[in-house]
C-alpha cells in the first residue's frame, strides 16, 4: 500500500490541538497524548503546521531556525518521541516547510544577506500579501530594499542563489533523517521570482494572487520541487512532498505534479475549496481534475485549513447533515483527503472577539484556528491562546454518541480502509438528477450526495454501506448522502 495515496491525512495546528502542560498553548506533548484518539479515528498521517522557532508574526510561517523546535511547542526530543510513538500506530508525521521566506530575525538575514533579494530602489509594482503596500521595504542598516511577498517581517529568500538551494537540501535531510515522512510545502507556487523583476499585472479582480505573474508563479519553481522530490526518493520509504500550490487554474495547478511522479506527490486542490457547495460546479472541478492530471499523479482534497477556515462555516452554514455530505465527498473522491482538526466533529469557525485577534492577515484567519474542543465546558483547555467559546461540539460527547458526526467520520474512514474501490478505484461520474452528485468508484462502489433542496429518486440498485443519517429507501432527501455497494 502506498500509504499517502490510500490513507487519510489529518492537519494539526499545533498551538490549538492539545495542551500537555496547561500553559494555554497546544504543543507536541499534546499531540503525543492524542495519538490514541487519532489511531481510533483511523488516520494514516498527520501534518503539523510549522513547529520551528519563530517570532510568530505569522504563527510559525516566519521561521528563525529551520532545524529547531519552538519552545512553546516543546523540544526536538518531543518531536522524536512523537514520530516514534506515531510510527508504532502506523501514523506518519509530516512537517511544514517554509522555503519562500524566513523571519527577519533569522540569523541569515544579518549574516548571510546574499541569501535574500536586495535592490537600491523599489524596482517594480509588486505588493505584499500582508500589511498592504509594496513588497519592498528599506532596511535601515543596509540602506537597501529587500523583497517580501508576504509581511515585512518575512523577507523572501533568493532562490536564484544556489546557496539557498544547498541550505534547503540540508534542512530537508535533517528532518528526513529523523524519520519525518515528508513535508507540506508552503506557497510552493511562489518560491522563486522573475529574475528581471518585471511588474505584476494589476488586476484587483484576480482570484487568489493570479495577478502575481512575476513576483510569484514562475516556471522555475518546478525545478526546485523536482530537486526535492529526487532527494526525498533517496530515502526508504521515500519521503513525500505535499504542495500548497495555490493555483486555481487547474491546468497550471496540474503542472506541480510534473510528469506525474517526479515533482509533488500531492497538491491541494484549492479550486474545489473555492467553489460553492453545489453539485454542478464541484462536478466540473472534479471532471477537469481527472482530465488534466498526468496518469501517474494522484489528487488531493481538502475542505478546511488554517487559512481558508472550516468547511462547516464556509459551505454548510452550521448544518451537520450537510457537513456529513462534505465528508462523504472528501473521502469518497479519488485521491487523498486531508481533514483539518475538528472537521470530524463538523466544527464551525470559532468566535474570536476583535480584541483577541492575533493574525497578521486581514480578514483574520483566527476563527479557523481556535482550540480543539475535547470536552464539554472548558473543552479541556485552561486559558487558551485563542478563545474557545463554544464546546457544544466536542470529542467526548460525540465519541459516546453512535449517531454523531465523529462516529460517522470514523466509520467512513474504516469503510474506506477496507475497500480497494474507495482507496484506489477510478472515478466515474454517473447521470444525476439536478443538484445531486453521483459517482462510481472502481467496480462496485457508488457515492451519492444530494446538495439541493428537493428530494431525489435514485435509480441505482445497491446495498447501502453507510448513510449520512437514517435508512435509505430509494429516495435521497436534501442534505443526505450515502455509499452503496452495487453489483
Ligand atoms: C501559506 C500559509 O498557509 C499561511 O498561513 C501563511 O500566512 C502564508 N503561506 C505565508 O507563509
Ligand atoms: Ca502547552
Amino acid at each position: 500500500m502506498t500509504w499517502w495515496r490510500e490513507g487519510v491525512l489529518y492537519q494539526i495546528y499545533p498551538r490549538s490541538f492539545a495542551d500537555s502542560n496547561g500553559d494555554g498553548i497546544g504543543d507536541l506533548g499534546g499531540v503525543v497524548e492524542k495519538l490514541d484518539y487519532l489511531e481510533w479515528l483511523g488516520v494514516d498521517g498527520i501534518w503539523l503546521n510549522p513547529i520551528n522557532p519563530s517570532p510568530n508574526i505569522d504563527w510559525g510561517y516566519d521561521v528563525s531556525d529551520y532545524t529547531g523546535v519552538h519552545p512553546d511547542l516543546g523540544t526536538l526530543d518531543d518531536l522524536d518521541r512523537l514520530v516514534a510513538d506515531a510510527a508504532r500506530r502506523n501514523v506518519r508525521v509530516l512537517l511544514d516547510l517554509v522555503p519562500n521566506h524566513t523571519s527577519d530575525r533569522h540569523l541569515w538575514f544579518r549574516e548571510r544577506p546574499d541569501l535574500y533579494v536586495w535592490q537600491d530602489e523599489i524596482p517594480n509594482n509588486w505588493l505584499a500579501a500582508f500589511g498592504g503596500g509594496p513588497a519592498w521595504t528599506l532596511d535601515d542598516e543596509r540602506g537597501r530594499y529587500y523583497l517580501h511577498n508576504f509581511a515585512r517581517a518575512q523577507p523572501d529568500l533568493d532562490w536564484w542563489n544556489p546557496d539557498v538551494r544547498d541550505e534547503f537540501d540540508r534542512i530537508l535531510r535533517f528532518w528526513f533523517d529523523r524519520g519525518v515522512a515528508g513535508f507540506r510545502i508552503d506557497v510552493a507556487h511562489a518560491l522563486i521570482h522573475d529574475r528581471r523583476l518585471r511588474d505584476d499585472v494589476i488586476d484587483v479582480e484576480a482570484r487568489e494572487g493570479a495577478h502575481r505573474i512575476h513576483s510569484m508563479n514562475q516556471p522555475e519553481a518546478h525545478d526546485i520541487l523536482k530537486r526535492w522530490r529526487a532527494l526525498a526518493e533517496t530515502y526508504e520509504p521515500p519521503r513525500i512532498l505535499v504542495g500548497e500550490a495555490y493555483v486555481l487554474d487547474l491546468e497550471g495547478w496540474a503542472k506541480f505534479y510534473g510528469s506525474g511522479d517526479d515533482e509533488l506527490n500531492l497538491a491541494f486542490n484549492f479550486a474545489l475549496v473555492h467553489e460553492p457547495l453545489s453539485a454542478r460546479p464541484m462536478r466540473t472541478i472534479v471532471a477537469n481534475t481527472e482530465r488534466l492530471l498526468p496518469a501517474a499523479a494522484w489528487p488531493c482534497w481538502t475542505g478546511s485549513n488554517h487559512d481558508v477556515g472550516r468547511f462547516m462555516s464556509r459551505w454548510c452554514d452550521g448544518d451537520d447533515a450537510l457537513a456529513r455530505c462534505v465528508l462523504l465527498i472528501l473521502l469518497g473522491l479519488r485521491g487523498t483527503p486531508f481533514l483539518y482538526y475538528g472537521d470530524e466533529l463538523a466544527l464551525p469557525d470559532g468566535g474570536v472577539p476583535t480584541d483577541r485577534l492575533r493574525d497578521v492577515a486581514e480578514p483574520s484567519r483566527d476563527p479557523g484556528r481556535t482550540p480543539m474542543p475535547w470536552t464539554p465546558g472548558d473543552g479541556g483547555w485552561r486559558d487558551p491562546w485563542l478563545p474557545l467559546e463554544d464546546t457544544s461540539r466536542n470529542v467526548e460527547e460525540q465519541r459516546a454518541d453512535p449517531d454523531s458526526t465523529l462516529n460517522f467520520t470514523r466509520e467512513l474512514i474504516a469503510l474506506r480502509r477496507a475497500s480497494p474501490d474507495l482507496r484506489l478505484g477510478a472515478y466515474e461520474e454517473l447521470p444525476s438528477p439536478k443538484d445531486v452528485w453521483i459517482w462510481r468508484r472502481g467496480e462496485r462502489t457508488v457515492v451519492a450526495v444530494n446538495l439541493g433542496r428537493g428530494a431525489a429518486k435514485l435509480d441505482v440498485e445497491g446495498r447501502p454501506l453507510l448513510t449520512t443519517g437514517g435508512e435509505f429507501d430509494g429516495t435521497l432527501n436534501p442534505a443526505c448522502g450515502l455509499l452503496l455497494a452495487v453489483d
